[in-house]
């Protein structure tokens, strides 16, 4: 069944693999007075709450365990198994204002939704009954007039709807808002936000915002066949903006986006924030490398074991009591925070809409954009590993999230409900083989690396870092390999400034040149990109607002590819693109994940 959901012609073909990251987020909220008026009178600023987390495990929290008996030990029994922790879903009562917004926006919005304690009933999700038609999500680029004509029609019925309809397109971009950008706090931890980025909710969440939104908009022109299109970026035929989304006079219009990006200007995944002089065929080659670099992801699945290898495409584990944006799975990375970056507007003081995530969901293509990260993850699981696990963990299966249905019921999921697309009843058009399957990037140099810089850690990426780095084994057999990836970790990556765009690509033994080498390159392990999230207004649970971060880069093939598996030594290079004068790194090591 699950074969109608992904391109014919595309085989298994097992591949390497790039990043996550991981971002540690102080949290504490600043009202701003701004908002104040803006917010529903059933929604609350949270007092500020000072924990004592840190010190105990989360579960104690969650069992009531006070912080003198934890800081006495008692927490160190607990294992991640022991107690159950999913993020539950919030309480829609307790939303305040949004405080990941940053003060410069030209207007805050109040991302609540609508919500009237004690009429306001929440119901479990079920699925659509088996018979239900399929929603067959066509690809943008592919669509005919009769098809855009209904799309227009129910996006215009949409934003005609009243404000406080929570099916309204002025609530539906908001609910993207609201959970990335603190308006909800975990519950039972008062000023800990919820947020389904840079973690392993990024992808359940994000399929199950499309659903409903596609089915609201099916609703809203009597079609229970509508199926919203998808942004066919891993295709040279879909590697420019969408035309749909660009007809001046459509409802599918946003005004707010990079004016010198509309189409056929060619798409560039790996977007570091300015325009690339290529031509228009060698771009589309770069980007079906980057899509293979991405691809290598799918390789550690395969040849690893268990739930942690899923952990790298997934991203990763977020749990009740965690601090947000453990790290982002490798499409979370690359191209999807890319493709964000370029479709936003830099005559908006965030890049509005799509360059930040508060105002992201404002503009149309922002769901035929996810529209195409969810394919990948489709992609994965039916073709590329058939019968696979996702991540075979109850606190990731049994987080839960809210949304509004086409009724405008309150429907609570789990990340459980969420992973068949077939249950689900959509699926993605058939748009032929997958060109990306045989893309390689160039094999690396045979030039001698270039040497190390020296220098001591924290380093600062305000110009290139060139540090050799030990691997603890070397030349292992393909058996070894395929239990254990060896990971490139360059860890404690600081952002003190996350309004901005950061990145930078990450190259094992690059030659002298290295510094010019693109993301395609054969030495290059991945790239390290990040959305501007906001600012957390105020200052964080410890006073500062820097974010920390992680990122991993799964190496077995690029080095059997340039020919270092038995170097006991390798030179990385840390390439600043974009936004990173401030940004600071901790150190560079080499690991295994089983
Ligand atoms: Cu929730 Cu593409 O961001």
């Amino acid at each position: 069944m699950e074969s109608l959901n992904i391109a014919r012609g595309a085989t298994a073909t097992p591949r390497t693999a790039p990043p996550p990251c991981t971002v540690t987020l102080p949290t504490q909220l600043h009202p701003n007075p701004r908002l104040l008026h803006h917010r529903n009178t059933t929604n609350k600023t949270k007092p500020r709450h000072v924990s004592c987390r840190g010190a105990i495990d989360r579960r104690d929290v969650l069992l009531g365990i006070g912080c003198a008996a934890a800081a006495a030990g008692m927490a160190a029994t607990n294992t991640n198994t022991s107690l159950a922790a999913p993020i539950q879903a919030p309480d829609l009562g307790e939303c305040h204002e949004a405080v990941d917004v940053p003060p410069t926006a030209p207007e805050i919005p109040n991302c609540c939704p609508t919500y009237v304690p004690g009429r306001t009933v929440t119901v479990d999700f079920a699925p659509p009954p088996p018979y239900s038609p399929l929603r067959v999500r066509p690809a943008a680029h592919l669509v005919d007039r009769a098809y855009l004509a209904k799309y227009e029609r129910a996006v215009s019925l949409m934003k005609a709807l009243p404000d406080d309809d929570p099916r309204s397109f002025a609530q539906q971009w908001r609910v993207h808002c609201a959970y990335c950008d603190g308006a909800y706090d975990q519950v039972g931890f008062p000023g800990l936000e919820i947020q389904i980025h840079s973690c392993w909710l990024f992808f359940p969440w994000h399929r199950m915002y499309l659903y409903f939104h596609e089915r609201i908009l099916g609703k809203l022109i009597g079609d229970d066949t509508f199926a919203l299109p998808f942004w066919n970026w891993d295709a040279p035929a879909g590697m420019s903006f969408p035309a749909i989304y660009a007809n001046r006079s459509s409802p599918l219009y946003d005004p707010r986006r990079n004016q010198a990006h509309l189409p056929p200007f060619p798409l560039d995944l790996d977007y570091s924030g300015t325009d690339t002089t290529l031509p228009k065929d060698q771009l589309i080659d770069q980007n079906l490398k980057i899509i293979h670099v991405m691809n290598m992801v799918y390789f550690i699945f395969q040849m690893i074991s268990g739930a942690r290898k899923a952990e790298l495409f997934i991203g990763q584990p977020y749990r009740a009591g965690d601090e947000p944006d453990p790290g982002a799975g490798s499409i979370e990375l690359v191209p999807h925070n890319p493709v964000h970056q370029w479709t936003g507007d830099p005559r908006q003081p965030n890049g509005e809409d799509m360059g930040i995530f508060y105002s992201a969901a404002r503009d149309p293509v922002f769901f035929a954009h996810h529209g195409n990260v969810d394919r990948m993850w489709q992609i994965r699981r039916a073709l590329l590993f058939p019968g696979a696990t996702d991540i075979p963990d109850p606190d990731w299966l049994d987080a839960e999230f809210l949304f509004y249905d086409e009724d405008a019921r309150l429907v609570r999921v789990r990340v459980r409900d969420t992973l068949d697309a077939a249950a689900l009843r959509f699926a993605y058009q058939d748009v032929g083989p997958l060109p990306w399957l045989d893309a390689r990037p160039a094999k690396g140099s045979a030039g001698t690396p270039a040497p190390a810089t020296g220098g001591a850690f924290p380093a600062a990426l305000s110009t290139t870092v060139r540090v050799a780095v030990a691997r603890p084994r070397t030349s292992r057999s393909r058996k070894e390999k395929e239990e254990e990836e060896e990971v490139l970790v360059v860890e404690g990556i600081e952002v003190p400034d996350h309004s901005a765009y950061v990145k930078f690509d990450v190259f094992v033994n690059a030659p002298e040149d290295g510094g010019a080498a693109t993301a395609a390159a054969g030495t290059c392990a991945g790239s390290f990109a990040m959305s501007p999230h906001g600012v957390h207004r105020g200052g964080g649970r410890e006073g500062s607002t820097a974010r920390k971060t992680v990122a991993r880069f799964g190496i077995c093939d690029l080095l059997d590819d340039i020919g270092a598996d038995g170097d006991e030594t390798v030179i990385v290079s840390i390439v600043p693109r974009c936004g990173c004068d401030s940004v600071t790194v901790a150190g560079v090591s080499i690991g295994y994940v089983k």
